[in-house]
């Protein structure tokens, strides 16, 4: 096996450990903003698979990062359900709520495939554009995550509605949950069979319930979409991305059969080897800002710090978020020479 990414999802230590950086590909980048401007929305965007490919391969071809994710977002499998999905400038994501059964039952399964081909289409036109050493991830957003969308109707800081349902109407909320494991397994599959390599599932909101909630409805769906993922195609390796869960990290470890974990920022990493490790492979955890902050060498110490903490076993080195669009890109630039020219 020559692709250093994949060698590390195995469970291997690689040195120096494979580098992608969650976003990679966006704002931040001139290119991206030019293909950007030449389409209407940002769904179609997503749902052209020329330009799509485009700008994934984007960064690729600048840094040479060891792993390339599709481009898309974790909205369109709302959006392929039936839910009304925009992204308006400056504004982020709004969607129609779904709040009540009614709403629950204007969604539905038999549109997924079509509506999704295009994204298909994108993995697949990937999975051979790619340089040979570069593994393709294909990911979606968990089932919490997604549904906070789907019932705050836009990003929140508080998750009141969503809480208020899952809390207050545990069945109408199982039945939304239940219908994002089916609708994300398919989904997933799909990526799997059009040559995603490795999948990673994003639970940026996973953070914000309290345990026996983060049990039902961060963990449990997790362990029902890996253990359908893995029976039916074992060998494709799972990231999950509980953000924000301290040290529930450790339960979702254990409770979901996830083949490795992305560390948020704020994980304590000499924690995460200890009780982490031993169990998973690592990725993270770099402070996005720090991209941004200073002449380099606070950044130099930063990828120096994580490195020494977490490279001597299985470690994916990554961001604890997203890049953020006012990222220098000669900063990434730095940020990968020296992960690269770490020997341990
Ligand atoms: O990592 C990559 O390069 C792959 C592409 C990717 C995007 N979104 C592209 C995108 C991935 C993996 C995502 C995941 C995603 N989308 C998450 C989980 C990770 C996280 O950041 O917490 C979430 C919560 C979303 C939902 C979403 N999409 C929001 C809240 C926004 C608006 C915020 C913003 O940055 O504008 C988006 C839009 C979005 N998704 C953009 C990109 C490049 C920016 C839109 C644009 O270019 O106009």
């Amino acid at each position: 096996m020559t692709k250093s990414f994949l060698a590390a999802l195995a469970g291997q230590t690689v040195t120096p450990p494979p580098c992608w950086l969650m976003r990679q590909a966006g704002r931040y980048l001139p290119e991206y903003r030019e293909v950007r401007a030449g389409v209407g929305g940002f769904l179609d965007l997503c749902y052209t698979p020329e330009k799509a490919i485009e700008v994934t391969l984007q960064p690729l071809r600048r840094y040479g990062f060891d792993a390339a994710i599709l481009f898309s977002d974790i909205l369109v499998v709302p959006h392929a359900l039936g839910q009304s999905v925009s992204f308006r400038e400056g504004e982020g994501p709004v969607l129609r709520p779904v709040r009540t059964s009614k709403d629950l039952e204007a969604l539905s399964l038999d549109g997924l495939a079509a509506r999704l081909a295009p994204v298909l289409a994108t993995v697949r036109g990937l999975s051979t554009a790619i340089p040979a050493t570069t593994a393709l991830i294909g990911f979606a957003g968990s089932p919490w995550t997604v549904a906070t969308y789907m019932v705050e109707g836009h990003g929140s800081k508080d998750f009141v509605e969503t809480k208020r349902v899952a809390y207050g109407q545990p069945e109408l909320f199982s039945r939304l949950i239940d219908l994002l494991v089916q609708a994300t397994g398919d989904y997933l599959l799909a990526q799997i069979d059009n040559g995603a390599e490795a999948i990673q599932l994003f639970d940026s909101w996973a953070g914000v319930l309290p345990e026996d909630q983060f049990e039902q409805w961060v963990v449990a769906p997790t362990r029902a979409l890996v253990r359908r993922l893995k029976g039916q195609r074992p060998n494709v390796p799972v990231i999950g991305f509980p953000r924000g869960a301290g040290q529930l990290y450790q339960a979702y470890v254990d409770g979901t059969g996830v083949d490795a974990v992305s560390l948020d920022t704020g994980i304590p990493l000499d924690w995460a080897v200890r009780t982490l490790q031993p169990k998973v492979t690592l990725q993270g955890n770099l402070d996005p800002v720090m991209l941004l902050a200073g002449d380099g060498a606070a950044l130099d110490r930063a990828v120096d710090r994580i490195l020494a903490a977490c490279a001597k076993g299985p470690f994916i080195f990554n961001l604890g978020h997203g890049i953020l669009p006012s990222t220098p890109p000669e900063a990434v630039a730095r940020l990968v020479e020296r992960v690269r020219a770490w020997r341990g």
